[in-house]
């Protein structure tokens, strides 16, 4: 069933110069592009979007991190895109993330993972109403 994802090119990957190869890997596997936003995120939405670990002791170098440049955010649309975009992306920690993986191929560690992308559909609509309203 075609559904729509949300994904976000972490600061570290857009100052790298990842967007064009990342965005490629999801226009290949199938994945369309239906919106896009290079744009810097508000300490205010990136601490609702990490509500999850608001306990732990990472969380405030976490929203540092994730509002200190431009993201692109995105929202591809297709065959199970929650599912596909995660298969893409890796597993968190890039060092537990296989080649061929997003995560695997340019994460520097479990704080510079490069990439987010919803991992459930109720979630995604959740992510896509908060960033791009
Ligand atoms: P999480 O929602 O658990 O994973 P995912 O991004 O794969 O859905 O974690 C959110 C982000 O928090 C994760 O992408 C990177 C960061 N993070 C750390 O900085 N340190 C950690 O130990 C963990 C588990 C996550």
């Amino acid at each position: 069933m075609s559904e729509k994802a949300f994904v976000m090119i972490k600061p570290d990957g857009v100052e790298r110069g990842l967007v064009g190869d990342i965005l490629s890997r999801f226009e290949k596997k199938g994945l369309r592009l239906i919106k896009a936003e290079l744009k810097r995120i508000s300490k205010e939405t990136a601490e609702e979007h990490y509500g999850h670990l608001k306990a732990k002791p990472f969380f405030g170098e976490l929203v540092d991190y994730i509002t200190s440049g431009p993201v692109f955010a995105m929202i591809v649309e297709g065959e199970a895109a929650v599912r596909n975009a995660r298969s893409l992306i890796g597993p968190t920690n890039p060092a537990e993330a296989a080649p061929g993986t997003i995560r695997g191929d340019y994460g520097t560690g479990v704080e510079r993972n490069v990439i987010h992308g919803s991992d459930s559909p109720e979630n995604a609509s959740q992510e896509i109403e908060r960033f791009f309203n």
